[in-house]
């Protein structure tokens, strides 16, 4: 190999060219590459180092000054563009797997409180907040409680199999309840007057299922008995109760009606002033002042002890506290129907 001499000029040349090979290295791996091509076993200044053991011994110290100096040279400038690029590769590195703490999570949707419920909860906290307690009866129901002790014939329309569900044996005389109302005996026989319950739960009826009826539906049954009540109190606790579904500006009126376990009886309407398709009034429900047959089947002395019952339906309320048009969305177990209103996040 004819290796140039060592010069001044040839060590120049080795460094200027391993200088313009550092500088022009743009990132680590060429950066290495070309400090082992400028400064390895095989590089000229390696080579010319080899010529030092050529010189004569009074040239050696010079000469080996000048290619120390000039690898020193070569190694600084390869470690300060060393720092230079693994700082930038680094900083890169960094963006490249930036994390947005403030960004928002994406929440798992685990489901939806169903609007039914979170209506009898509703109407279940107006009442508690009145003081009143919450009770419940069986929906598998004796006829007597479903029928005979709410002062009902035994040849009512009501009670015929085109309205009511019976359950065989016949000769046990259960029904699927038709009505909430039983729970207003089964309250008092158990609890006493005075009271004041709320009974929300499950009905049946035999109707078929449209946009505007279910044979299994949901209503809410109120019974307040003590020494003095009037339809008055009737009428302002109904009153409250519709503002507080329907809005303060929602006001209620009574029609006169006919119930056998009320005397006298009401159907109630509810004004919604604002409601979508403009001010209207809605049939709600029925009520009226507890019949003296019902608190007698019951062990109270209607002469000591009055009071008012009233039933409502929940699926009725929603639709139109809501403005729903078909009662069917409610019960088909879609979670985007619920969505609309008890979505619940994690
Ligand atoms: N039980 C009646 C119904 O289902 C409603 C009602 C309850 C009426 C209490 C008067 C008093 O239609």
């Amino acid at each position: 190999m004819s290796d140039a001499l060592l010069t001044e000029e040839s060590v120049s040349a080795a460094v200027e060219a391993a200088l313009a090979a550092v500088d022009a290295a743009t990132d680590t791996a060429a950066l290495k590459a070309a400090r082992i091509a400028h400064t390895g076993e095989s590089s000229a200044l390696a080579r010319l180092n080899a010529r030092l053991r050529d010189l004569p011994p009074a040239e050696k110290p010079a000469a080996g000054k000048l290619v120390g100096q000039a690898r020193g040279r070569v190694n600084a400038a390869v470690a300060a563009r060393e720092a230079v690029l693994a700082e930038a590769e680094r900083a890169a590195l960094l963006e490249a797997e930036r994390v947005d703490l403030t960004a928002a999570p994406v929440r798992a949707r685990i489901g939806a409180r169903h609007p039914l419920t979170l209506v009898r909860e509703t109407v279940e906290d107006a009442f508690i907040a009145m003081g009143w307690e919450v009770a419940s009866g069986p929906e598998l129901e004796h006829e007597w409680f479903n029928f005979d002790a709410l002062n009902i014939d035994p040849d009512h329309p009501a009670r015929s199999p085109q309205d009511t569900l019976f359950v065989e044996p016949l000769g046990a005389h259960l029904v699927m309840r038709t009505q909430t109302s039983p729970v207003q005996v089964r309250s008092l026989i158990e609890r006493g007057a005075p009271l004041y319950v709320l009974a929300p739960g499950r009905v049946y009826r035999t109707d078929e299922i449209d946009a505007t009826h279910l044979p299994v539906f949901n209503q809410f049954e109120g019974l307040a008995i003590d020494r003095g009540l009037t339809m008055a109190h009737l009428r302002g606790t109904l009153e409250h109760l519709a503002r507080r579904m329907f809005g303060e500006a929602a006001r209620i009126r009574l029609r006169p009606n006919f119930f056998p376990f009320t005397e006298p009886s009401a159907e109630m309407d509810v004004w919604q002033p604002n409601a979508k398709g403009g001010a209207r009034w809605i049939e709600w429900g029925g009520c009226g002042m507890v019949h003296p047959n019902v608190l007698r089947a019951a062990g109270l002395d209607p002469e000591e002890f009055q009071g008012f019952a009233f039933g409502l339906g929940i699926e009725r309320t929603l639709q139109f506290a809501e403005d729903l048009n078909d009662m069917r969305d409610m019960i088909e177990g879609d979670v985007r129907f619920a969505g609309q209103w008890g979505l619940v996040t994690r």
